[in-house]
């Protein structure tokens, strides 16, 4: 063999090995099979996964997680790209999906770049066939005193959506009472009877604010939007239309005047949850949870849901989203973030398992757990019952 053919194969040979090599670094970044909360997660492309405030949408066979795009420092605190989009099939690996909604470069956009785009969620209309993204909005330069929720929709789950509009929610229209609802509960129109209804009334004719949000898409394919209003005071929960991109008048109020952020509501065995935070910038607070048999409420104050070391504040988090896992009963993950408002980029993902425990539900610390938790935790649920 003369030295160039050699040198050839020992080329050819150099790549191939080098190649296996990069794989497998590649790969192992793909080779996740249990959650760490509060750790660096990284994606198929080793980056920290950038979804903040997101929600996860199931469709198909995969899981999709929308979030906040953050960047560096204290300016990753307004939007600088837009809501980054993420797949999975397992739910401990995800692929970077690229952007889904771009902020704009024209500045009288109403979400130009820079403005603030909070919470955002994806919900897919199957008579529309369209994806709707939902999101707090606050327009550039004014802090947070627009108040208003946006939407945006998609042909395809990844995007691109396309911004459709902003607006202050329910214009012109009093709350929902369902029947049996004491008159004593009801806002005076006239004469208000605490700042949270005088903030109702003040609002009423241009629309309601509508800061940290979430949408929940119930089992008769209804879809509402939750969403901390009457600046920040009181909760609504408010039905979208058929086609998921408006609002159409009806909603409730929800633990009025007591300050509730960041919801993320979930249906079990028929039963309604919701899992929210109080009112404390990006600094931690004691969660808290609801429960209703109706959409419609009364909606209970149930307490914090979070037990053991660190539950007065819920581990450094703040609620975001509450994921069903396909194909398991009783299997629900608690999805908060773990702000990082001088280095916004660097938030964490605080992703743990909810426990049911007869009409309660528990949250508690762990470093690190696997789906198999439900599997074992039915198991337990079934021998404590055959022991009874
Ligand atoms: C708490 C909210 O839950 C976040 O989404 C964000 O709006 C911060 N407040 C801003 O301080």
């Amino acid at each position: 063999m003369n030295l160039s053919k050699r040198t050839k194969r020992q080329s050819i040979f150099i790549l191939f090995t080098a190649g296996l090599l990069l794989g497998s670094i590649k790969s192992s970044y793909a080779q996740a099979n249990t959650f760490k909360p509060g750790a660096i997660w990284p994606d198929d492309k080793g980056t920290h996964i950038n979804a903040h405030g997101g929600g996860v949408l199931y469709q198909n066979g995969t899981y999709y997680w929308f979030g906040e795009h953050k960047i560096e420092g204290d300016a990753g605190n307004v939007a600088h790209v837009g809501v980054h989009a993420y797949s999975s099939k397992d739910l401990y690996n995800w692929k970077d999906e690229g952007i889904a909604l771009k902020v704009s470069d024209d500045k009288t956009s109403d979400i130009a770049k820079g403005c603030i785009l909070e919470r955002p969620k994806v919900v897919y209309n199957p008579k529309t066939k369209k994806y709707v993204m939902w999101f707090h909005l606050e327009l550039l330069g004014k802090g947070y005193e627009a108040a208003r929720t946006g939407v945006a929709v998609a042909d395809r789950v990844t995007g691109p959506f396309k911004f459709v509009r902003s607006y202050r929610p329910n214009a012109g229209y009093m709350p929902y009472y369902p029947a049996g609802t004491l008159q004593s509960a009801q806002i005076n129109k006239l004469n208000p009877a605490n700042r949270s209804d005088s903030i109702f009334m003040r609002d009423f004719p241009g629309g309601q604010m509508a800061r940290d949000m979430t949408i929940f898409v119930d089992d008769d394919g209804k879809a509402y939007h939750i969403f901390s209003s009457e600046e920040n005071n009181t909760l609504h929960l408010a039905e979208l239309s058929d086609d998921f991109t408006a609002h159409t008048g009806k909603f409730i109020r929800i633990y009025i005047g007591q300050q509730t952020e960041a919801p993320a509501l979930f249906k079990n065995n028929g039963k309604y949850y919701m899992i929210g935070s109080g009112c404390t910038g990006w600094a931690p607070n004691p969660a808290r949870w609801f429960s209703a048999n109706s959409i419609w409420g009364p909606w209970k104050f149930e307490g914090n849901p979070c037990v053991g070391a660190g539950a007065q504040k819920t581990f450094g988090g703040q609620s975001t989203h509450v994921l069903p896992v396909e194909g398991k009963k009783n299997a629900f993950i608690f999805m908060a973030d773990k702000w990082a408002p001088k280095n916004a980029i660097d938030g964490r993902h605080l992703w743990l398992p909810i426990t049911f425990k007869g009409n309660n539900i528990e949250i508690k610390w762990l470093d690190e757990w696997g789906l198999d938790y439900f599997d074992k935790q039915a198991a337990q649920n079934q021998s404590n019952d055959k022991s009874k």
